[in-house]
């Protein structure tokens, strides 16, 4: 038979279920404050980043990654990126300066240049909105993080300054040495084995960033390389010159890695039924990486440049 239960138990029930209701009243107290965010609006910050981000990212728990990682607990997760940096750093680093860090997922593909349509006010109300995704943000450190202004006008041409302008000449004399290869203008078929950067139609600055980290992406049908194997069994690769019934002239690299000019006999070229067997390379002679390099300002002085004089 059931026995009534004491009140020694019922106490002890009592008690034991005190703390628990008393942590969820406190909770449920705390949680309907509104928070102080230092008058950062997070509503408008969820607004802009469906404008602008959410085409690539999920912020409910659950989804899967879309093209870009799931955000829902980016104000949490964010602090263990790297070591000394804030989620809210973190976030504002993955929108004004997407290339230096990699999101875990290591899927690239955060675009370089999500902050050039964002007033920087604008992008502490996104930082504030993605820091309270998973966490309870500080918002004085938010209120006071300085936000640099990426904003371009694609449409009015910006006038580049003077020390943007001394800054696009050293790298395109010394630094990223691209006038060993390109001519200022261009010329005449034939007499440079680059293009010419300016007066030649390139004003999309997304097109020409795409240049100088990945130009083996896209390479122009007069710029491409060839690779031929001789019969020493060297195998030379570089940008085919000139033909003529007797050689090739090739512009290659030597093993202090200069640009020269090799001129090779046919006759010299590995043949098949007869012919000397010249096959395309997917490789451009346009070096690759200049995002490690070369620094964001030095970049956007440089595209800046040459978006003004095509
Ligand atoms: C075209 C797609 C795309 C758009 C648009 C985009 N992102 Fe991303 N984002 C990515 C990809 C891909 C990554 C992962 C690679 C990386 O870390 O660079 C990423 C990474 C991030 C990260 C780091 C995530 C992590 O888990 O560490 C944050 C934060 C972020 N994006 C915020 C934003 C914000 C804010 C916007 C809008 C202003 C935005 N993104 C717009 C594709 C996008
Ligand atoms: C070793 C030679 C070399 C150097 C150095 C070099 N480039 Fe190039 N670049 C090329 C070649 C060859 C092409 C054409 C093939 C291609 O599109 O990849 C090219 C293509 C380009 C294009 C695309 C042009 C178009 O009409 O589509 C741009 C923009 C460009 N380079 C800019 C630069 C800048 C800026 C630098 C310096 C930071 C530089 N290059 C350094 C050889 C070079």
């Amino acid at each position: 038979m059931d026995k009534p239960m004491s009140m020694k138990t019922l106490r002890w029930l009592s008690w034991s279920l005190a703390l628990p209701v008393a942590t969820l009243l406190a909770t449920a107290a705390i949680m309907s404050i509104p928070p102080n965010t230092q008058g950062i609006d997070i509503v408008a910050g969820q607004e802009l980043f469906t404008t602008h981000c959410a085409s690539c990212h999920f912020v409910k728990v659950g989804f899967p990654a879309h093209l870009g990682p799931n955000l829902h607990d980016i104000g949490k997760s964010g602090a263990t990126r790297q070591p000394n940096q804030s989620a809210a750093e973190y976030i504002l680093e993955s929108i004004v300066e997407p290339a230096a860090f990699m999101a875990p997922s290591g899927r690239p593909g955060m675009p370089p240049d999500v902050a050039a349509q964002l007033d920087p006010e604008d992008i502490r109300k996104i930082v504030g909105f993605l820091a309270s995704r998973g966490a309870f943000p500080d918002f004085d450190e938010i209120i006071k993080l300085e936000i640099p202004d990426r904003r371009t006008e694609p449409t009015e041409p910006t006038l580049i300054r003077f020390q943007d302008m001394k800054l696009a000449e050293q790298v395109l004399r010394d630094k990223g040495s691209c006038l060993k290869c390109h001519s200022l203008y261009s010329v005449p078929e034939g007499k440079s084995f680059a293009p010419g950067l300016f007066g030649v139609g390139l004003n999309d600055a997304k097109a020409i960033y795409e240049s100088l980290i990945n130009p083996d992406h896209e390479i122009k049908p007069q710029y491409q390389s060839v690779k031929v194997m001789l019969e020493s069994g060297e195998l030379v690769s570089g940008q085919l010159i000139s033909q003529s019934d007797a050689e090739l002239v090739i512009c290659t690299r030597d093993d202090q890695n200069q640009l020269v000019l090799r001129e090779i006999a046919l006759a010299e070229i590995e043949k098949e039924d007869g012919l000397p067997q010249i096959r395309q390379s997917k490789i451009s002679l346009m070096p690759t990486g200049f995002d490690k390099t070369l620094t964001r300002e030095e970049i956007d002085a440089l595209i800046n440049l040459i978006r003004q004089l095509n």
